[in-house]
């Protein structure tokens, strides 16, 4: 069975970290947010990932060379000259997909996170033998995403309205698919949408089902979102492996520690952080809600609070990030600033307070 990916989109609302790498390899939980993804397609026994692109695809490229060996799973890349929305990938990828002209294959959006219940919806999809699944979770504000509204004792989808500006339903479409073949004969090849024109068009053949899937669910390519979907998966961790959770007097709450980050003397680190590869948290420092990427230093006595920092960058000696600050890679805050809510563009010192947000260029 395949998987294709929607990868391509420009990521905007993650910059600046999308400014170094497309929003699909920016870590999450100390891994690419994509890689997540591979890992459960693998998992269920898909054996080729599509990654439909359409921006920075060298950066992809020498990424699927990495993992395609690592993971043991075949991992091809389908580019786009122009971006063709969220259903033209399909029709530019036709001719791989339909290497296997009779099996259902997946279709993910790329910046989703939740337990990828996979193997279920492909019971499900075979259960209706309608042309399409799409997995569908409730939220309590549809508004910023697609909306199904679904016949509870068939599981047909009644009705699909992409970012509805009025009310139509609380279960909304999670960015999970599997789709047979043939609806591929109905999307040009050209920018066409999925969820404006393609599922639509399925709903009024009375082909489209919907799986409702309970477990915790976020679309993390916002930083909020982003932050809140790390809470999430760390609590789920908690309850699934909480092994490999760290543990300690100075670990409050969930906290994901790699084990090649250098912890220093008297720092208290938690609820809901992560620690990347190679990061250096000196001593007495304060981390809540937060993700350090790769490679990054956090100097004496600093507080970093709802927050992400981008790849090798660095925190100086008690200086404050907080307030959904977000600093791109190889970004230098010196000694005792205070950074409230700002975004910082990739390679930037920072030698001022910042006491309201704002964009640092
Ligand atoms: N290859 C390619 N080309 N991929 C694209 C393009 C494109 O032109 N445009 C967007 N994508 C990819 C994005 O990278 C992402 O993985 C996916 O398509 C969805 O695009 P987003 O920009 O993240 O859409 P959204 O979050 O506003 O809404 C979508 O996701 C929601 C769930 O998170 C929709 O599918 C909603 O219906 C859904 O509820
Ligand atoms: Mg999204």
């Amino acid at each position: 069975m395949k998987a294709l990916i929607l990868v391509g989109g420009f990521g905007t609302r993650l910059r600046p970290l999308t400014l170094s790498v497309p929003k699909p390899l920016v870590d999450f939980a100390n891994k690419p947010m994509i890689l997540h993804q591979i890992e459960a397609l693998k998992s269920i026994g898909v054996t080729e990932v599509i990654l439909a692109i359409s921006y920075q695809p060298q950066v992809m490229l020498n990424f699927l060379e990495e993992f395609e060996s690592r993971l043991g799973i075949r991992i091809t890349c389908s580019q786009e000259t122009e971006p063709l929305g969220t259903a033209g990938p399909l029709a530019l990828a036709k001719e791989k997909i339909l290497e296997e002209p009779d099996t259902p294959f997946f279709v993910l959006n790329s910046d989703i996170i939740c337990e990828y219940p996979l193997q279920d919806l492909l019971h499900f999809h075979i259960a209706h033998g309608g042309e399409a699944s799409i997995m569908v979770t409730k939220v309590a504000e549809p508004s910023k995403y697609g909306v199904a509204v679904v016949d509870e004792n068939t599981h047909k989808v009644m009705k699909f309205v992409e970012k509805p500006s009025m009310f139509v339903g609380n279960k909304i479409n999670a960015g999970i698919y599997i789709l047979n073949p043939c609806v591929l004969d109905r999307i040009p090849l050209q920018p066409t949408s999925l969820e404006r024109q393609i599922f639509p068009s399925i709903v009024e053949r009375g082909l489209l089902y919907a799986m409702v899937y309970e477990g915790f669910w976020m679309d993390i390519g916002q930083p909020k979102d982003y932050l809140t979907g790390l809470r999430l998966y760390l609590e789920h961790l908690r309850a699934k492996s909480p092994s490999i959770l760290a543990v300690g007097g100075n670990i409050i709450g969930n906290v994901l520690i790699d084990e090649t980050a250098v912890i220093g003397e008297g720092c208290l680190i938690g609820p809901d952080v992560a620690v990347g590869r190679g990061c250096v948290v000196e001593p007495g420092v304060r981390l809540s809600s937060c993700t350090l990427m790769k490679g990054v230093r956090v100097r004496r006595s600093a507080h970093v609070s709802g927050s992400i920092v981008g790849w090798h960058s660095t925190v100086g000696e008690s200086a404050h990030v907080g307030n959904m600050a977000i600093l791109g890679e190889d970004v230098h805050v010196r000694e005792t600033m205070f950074l409230n809510g700002v975004m910082v563009l990739p390679h930037k010192e920072i030698n001022s307070h910042f006491v309201k947000p704002e964009i640092v260029m």
